[in-house]
């Protein structure tokens, strides 16, 4: 009986996109209530779903199945597109099905569902590839690592699960720096590591008070070229597209530092050409360059969760000193929740585990920040689920409302 009101429900899926989660989260409390021993080891253990997915992204089966969703695909159609052999395609749709990804609707015919529309994008492609061919290495290795250490939470970025899975002495970035490939398939990941997520930028409730009280320039500001935003570590520059895109009054220089590895591809990328973004090689170590110096902000997004305290400290006195007396550093990051926190945070928080970093709390930012002698201004959640936030900080001295003071700032 229990099981019909189930079924029926699936007849009537919300569209509301919060009404939807909470069915979501409710199923899933159903289904873990309602699992036996058997299935926890299936689900945990013994389901290799992975691979069976990058097999069928490989093969291109999402993309046709999804292209024409009516259509129920047989095997032997699907052989003469993908080129694979007709026996070993049944075993794979038919593992595919059992995981969940597309449909069975007779012995030999398959038809797409919600999920293989997600599987069949590019986006979908990208996760894929680095999670399995960057990733897998060092997240199968953090067991180990941490047996090795004691248990103690890892704080060493020159010691971490990374370090054991690839067998090499480099921090990541330096050893991407020597891996062409598997950093290829890191930075083709990194403009989508929240894919589904709606940007700040895009967000009238979280732009308007920020550009409003922290983006404007004067006129003598763009009179003397003064940088409007820096983006520190910005990678591809997917984020200074999104703030040209979304902010188009936003008038001044807005500039992308990376490493040279980031800034090469980026400085011919047509998008960043068009948006007017200038790009630098800068490594974050080392004080603002002169032309940057001064700017109204430093955007810092998902770059000091990885590295330990120790690490960040140079980083952000860097930008410390950068400032001007009406400058902000604007960081982009997770402010882990202490109670409850989702599956989404939680599961990026494992990643830098393996790097012996982490995300940090409130009260873990607070006491990073002020060792760098910054306070936190405040705090905007653009994204409830993932705790992701913008946390607007300024040098401890002119904070005025409180703040950490009684911090030791190094
Ligand atoms: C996790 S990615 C974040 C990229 C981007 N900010 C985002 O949110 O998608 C960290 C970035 O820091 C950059 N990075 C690492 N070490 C750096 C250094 N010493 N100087 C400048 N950038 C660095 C990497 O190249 C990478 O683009």
């Amino acid at each position: 009986m229990a099981a019909f009101r189930v079924r029926e429900a699936m007849e009537d899926l919300p569209s509301d996109p919060k009404e939807r989660k909470e069915l979501y989260n409710a199923a899933r409390d159903l289904m873990l209530a309602t699992e036996s021993p058997r299935d926890t080891h299936h689900r945990l253990f013994i389901a290799w779903t992975r691979p069976m997915i990058q097999i069928g992204i490989d093969l291109g089966i999402f993309r046709l199945l999804a292209y024409n969703p009516a259509r129920a695909w047989s095997i032997d159609d699907l052989a003469s597109r993908t080129g694979a052999e007709s026996a070993l395609l049944a075993r794979v749709m038919r593992a595919l099905a059992a995981h969940g990804t597309l449909k069975q609707t007779s012995v030999s015919t398959y038809i797409a569902t919600n999920i293989t529309e997600t599987l069949a994008h590019e986006d979908a492609r990208k996760q894929s590839s680095c999670q399995i061919g960057f990733c897998g290495p060092f997240m199968h290795a953090l067991p180990q690592q941490l047996a090795k250490t004691g248990y103690l939470n890892p704080s060493d970025v020159n010691d971490s699960a990374f370090q054991l899975g690839y067998g090499t002495h480099l921090t990541p970035y330096l050893w991407l720096q020597e891996n062409p490939e598997r950093a290829k398939l890191f930075f083709d990941m990194m403009p989508i590591q929240r894919a589904g997520q709606v940007c700040w930028t895009q967000k009238a409730e979280i732009v308007e008070p920020m550009v409003g009280k922290y983006f404007a320039l004067s006129e003598d500001d763009v009179a003397r070229e003064r940088a409007q935003l820096v983006d520190i570590g910005g990678g591809a520059g997917h984020q200074c597209i999104t703030l040209r895109e979304n902010l188009p009054k936003l008038k001044g220089r807005i500039v992308l530092q990376d490493m040279e590895f980031s800034t090469t591809p980026a400085s011919k990328d047509p998008v960043i050409l068009k948006n007017s973004i200038e790009v630098v090689t800068h490594d974050f170590n080392q004080p603002q360059p002169h032309s940057t110096r001064g700017a109204k902000v430093y955007y810092i997004r998902n770059v000091l969760h990885n590295w330990d305290d120790e690490a960040c400290i140079p980083i952000l006195k860097n930008l410390r000193d950068a400032l001007a007396e009406d400058s902000m550093i604007v960081i982009d990051e997770m402010v882990v929740s202490e109670m409850n926190a989702s599956a989404i945070t939680v599961n990026y928080d494992t990643v830098m585990m393996a790097f012996a970093t982490q995300q940090r709390t409130k009260a873990e930012w607070e006491a990073l920040l002020g060792r760098a002698g910054l306070g936190i201004r405040e705090t905007l959640c653009y994204d409830e689920e993932s705790c992701d936030c913008l946390i607007v900080v300024e040098k401890m001295a002119s904070l005025s409302n409180g703040g950490p003071r009684d911090s030791v700032v190094e």
